[in-house]
């Protein structure tokens, strides 16, 4: 569409909406402002009444697509105004058809399969009447004691905003208005993900300039994007819960932004105004919310109750109104649903695709990360086993490999990892399984003797450890994250009768990992993988396709080093990496300067367990030859960047080649590394390609010491590697 075009037509959307407007009275324009949950799966008297009163925008959690369309009709052709609602539902990455977890689809680092993986959760959500999804979850998570990082795309804020912007197109499509397309949203804006010590819903202190630099970053490129609404977050920013932060929603959003669609609270977040302490009671806490400019409230009714009190008493002027309702009219006329509210379910194929069950497949499978490969135990000859030993809680659990948020999910469809095994084995080998204690989190060992003849017999051991579903998501926050119960015991004693030992597993954040690192030979993170996990993971398991995921997050030893994150400052004195645990070589009375004054944790050492960015291969790559377009570039100029990446094993795999900057010296200090680019490339073996990336100035840009995004002139480090620890380096200047 040409540009005069789309302003044509957004003039005539203006008028359409304004002129909506001005025929409503108010009680009606706090109903589109009025988000209703449906508790109980019925039109109950009130509701009807609400509806034919144009008193409800929009509903949630209803997903029966006769009830939707009965909603519909009622507020379509018996309210005086026939404005169609707003359905939404929490379809997070996936809806019949589970797919991974979004912290496993940011671990693909591929934006074409997260692209894909949502487009079959919109349609298979749209059939049911569903038009507006709550995702993506975009909070930049550096501490995997909270449990919604399983929720996020990890701790980057580059690698959030390609994927956050992928799973948008997925969800939204080209056109919002063709069947199974939903209106997607940016949550939770802002800062939510760095809740004090990863207890959900807690306080977030973040300094300004790290809120534009890290935490904003992706919430700018998904409005930028297309985004059709955001979602406020629950906590405390700064001193000013952003339900009620007015800077944040009207200055930056709006103001800066210019973002044009439906701001929404979270759930309640409108009345927790009051429990936060920011507001005496509901109608402060409506007027707050109002006026930071939240357009809709979710579930609680602070705004049926008081807004129209507020208003007479010109606490909240019309116009103000007037404008929010008009950003929730534009969103329902960008999805076509004053054209046609109904959805007409046969136009759908049906759920569980095979088509979509292949995504879910290749997303499970670019998501697992090879973390250790000891003496390349990995892959297995299923040709040279006669036996195998499934054992842990987590080989045989449909419903726990499918992770948070799966409200609508059918573990039916789960292929276990003990079945994909045995399926793709099929009789040649003999397949043995034990799940050793009952859940993750038992300490019962009562089942380790069954367990361990099993392994004490068969040629090989595959652990299916990790973490319930249950144990991450919203308000599942662990303070502890190692492997709960018992299973770094069974590790050990699987460990004694001295087969390979293979752990795959299965969790919705970084685990810490210290306790059994040294006591298997291979691991296999495959987060909660979705349907597909088993016949996944059997796949890598055998090699018949070489892992290829990446770590979206970093991996610590320790609980105690979170926050720990590749794209740290440097400080004043870095630590080094050769400085490692030295706690028990300390001499007693040592000088204080004699262990070395940097960062460091005496008992940690600097180092995470594993990296971002890294993941293992049944091959290795070599990188060469990295290479400028230009040494010096000006503002507003691009620059070309290429490596050569050889293939030097056995076997074709996918690499996800990634590119890192650091600006040496800016006015305000600036992270030793940051993602900038990435791409997913297939490599055969002895093959070598060119990886080449265009950076633009504006991708160096930062916000400077006044909080205003600038490109500095100086000199900056690039590399390209297979890791955050990439140590193929070249260096150029802006000037
Ligand atoms: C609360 C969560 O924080 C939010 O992400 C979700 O979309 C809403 N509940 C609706 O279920």
């Amino acid at each position: 569409m040409s540009l005069a075009d789309h302003k044509k037509n957004q003039q005539s959307l203006e008028a359409r909406i304004y002129g909506l407007i001005d025929r409503m009275t108010i009680a009606e324009k706090i109903g589109q402002m009025s988000q209703v949950n449906i508790e109980r799966n019925a039109i109950t008297d009130q509701l009807s009444a609400d509806l034919q009163n144009g008193h409800i925008g929009s509903v949630l959690n209803v997903i029966d697509v006769d009830l939707v369309n009965e909603m519909q009709r009622i507020a379509v052709e018996e309210s005086r105004l026939g404005i169609p609602l707003l359905v939404g539902r929490d379809v997070i990455h996936g809806f019949k058809t589970v797919l991974p977890i979004p912290l496993g689809q940011a671990a693909t680092f591929n934006p074409d399969i997260v692209r894909a993986s949502a487009r079959g959760a919109a349609e298979e959500a749209a059939a049911c009447g569903v038009n507006w999804t709550f995702a993506p979850m975009i909070d930049i998570s550096r501490d995997a004691r909270w449990g919604r990082i399983a929720e996020s795309f990890g701790e980057d804020p580059h690698l959030t905003n390609e994927m956050g912007i992928a799973m948008v197109r997925g969800f939204q499509d080209d056109d919002l208005a063709a069947p199974g397309s939903i209106a997607a949203c940016a949550k939770h804006f802002v800062g939510y993900g760095a809740s004090e010590s990863g207890r959900d819903y807690s306080t977030t202190n973040i300094p300004e300039n790290e809120l534009h630099n890290v935490y904003m970053k992706p919430f700018k490129a998904l409005t930028d994007a297309g985004v059709m609404t955001v979602m406020t977050s629950f906590s405390d920013l700064n001193g000013v819960p952003a339900t009620g932060n007015e800077a944040l929603l009207r200055g930056v959003l709006r103001g800066e932004w210019e973002f044009d669609g439906l701001v929404v609270s979270d759930y309640n977040s409108v009345i927790e105004l009051t429990v936060h302490g920011l507001t005496e009671n509901d109608k402060e806490a409506a007027c707050q919310a109002v006026t930071a400019g939240v357009d809709m409230e979710m579930a609680s009714n602070s705004y049926r109750v008081n807004l129209e009190d507020l208003v007479a008493e010109g606490r909240i002027a019309t116009e103000m109104l007037d404008e929010m309702v008009a950003n929730i009219l534009r969103v329902k006329m960008r999805l076509g649903l004053f054209d046609n509210p109904y959805t007409d379910p046969t136009q759908y194929g049906r759920p569980a695709s095979e088509a979509l069950l292949e995504t879910a497949k290749v997303a499970a499978l670019q998501s697992v990360v090879l973390l250790q490969n000891r003496g390349n135990v990995l892959p297995l000859a299923a040709e040279r086993l006669d036996s195998i030993a499934v054992i842990g809680p987590l080989a045989d659990a449909p419903y726990e490999q499918l992770g948070t948020w799966i409200f609508d999910g059918d573990p039916e469809l789960s292929v276990t990892g003990v079945g994909g095994i045995r399926d793709l084995v099929g009789a040649s080998v003999d397949v043995r399984f034990a799940p050793a204690l009952q859940t993750s989190r038992s300490r019962e060992t009562d089942a380790f003797g069954e367990a361990l003849r099993l392994v004490a017999d068969s040629d090989v051991v595959v652990l299916f450890l990790g973490e319930e579903a249950i144990l991450s998501g919203e308000a599942h926050c662990r303070a502890d994250i190692s492997l709960p119960g018992a299973q770094a015991e069974l590790v050990r004693r699987v460990r004694e009768l001295g087969k390979p030992v293979i752990a795959v597993i299965l969790a919705g954040r970084p685990l810490v990992l210290s306790d059994i690192v040294d006591e298997v030979d291979a691991i296999l993170y495959a987060w909660h993988p979705g349907a597909m996990g088993g016949a996944a993971i059997a796949d890598l398991l055998f090699g018949a396709e070489a892992p290829s995921g990446k770590l979206p997050a970093t991996f610590p030893r320790m609980v105690g080093q979170i926050p720990i994150y590749y794209n740290q400052k440097n400080t004043g004195k870095p630590g080094r990496a050769s400085e490692i645990t030295m706690i028990d070589d300390i001499e007693l009375q040592a000088p204080q300067t004699s262990l070395g004054m940097t960062a460091f944790h005496l008992d940690a050492g600097v180092l995470p367990l594993f990296p971002f960015g890294h993941g293992l291969s049944y091959t290795e790559f070599k990188y060469e030859n990295i290479e400028l377009s230009a040494n010096a570039i000006a503002p507003g100029d691009t620059l070309t960047i290429s490596a050569e990446v050889t293939n030097v094993g056995e076997v074709a795999a996918d690499e996800v080649v990634q590119l890192y900057v650091r600006d040496l010296v800016a006015n305000v200090t600036r992270p030793v590394r940051e993602l900038k680019a990435f791409r997913r490339v297939r490599i055969d073996p002895g093959q070598t390609i060119t990886v080449d990336f265009v950076l633009h100035t504006d991708d160096l840009a930062f916000f400077g010491r006044d909080n205003r995004l600038i490109v500095e002139p100086g000199t900056f480090h690039v590399w390209i590697g297979g890791s955050s620890e990439a140590d193929l380096r070249e260096a150029f200047r802006v000037v």
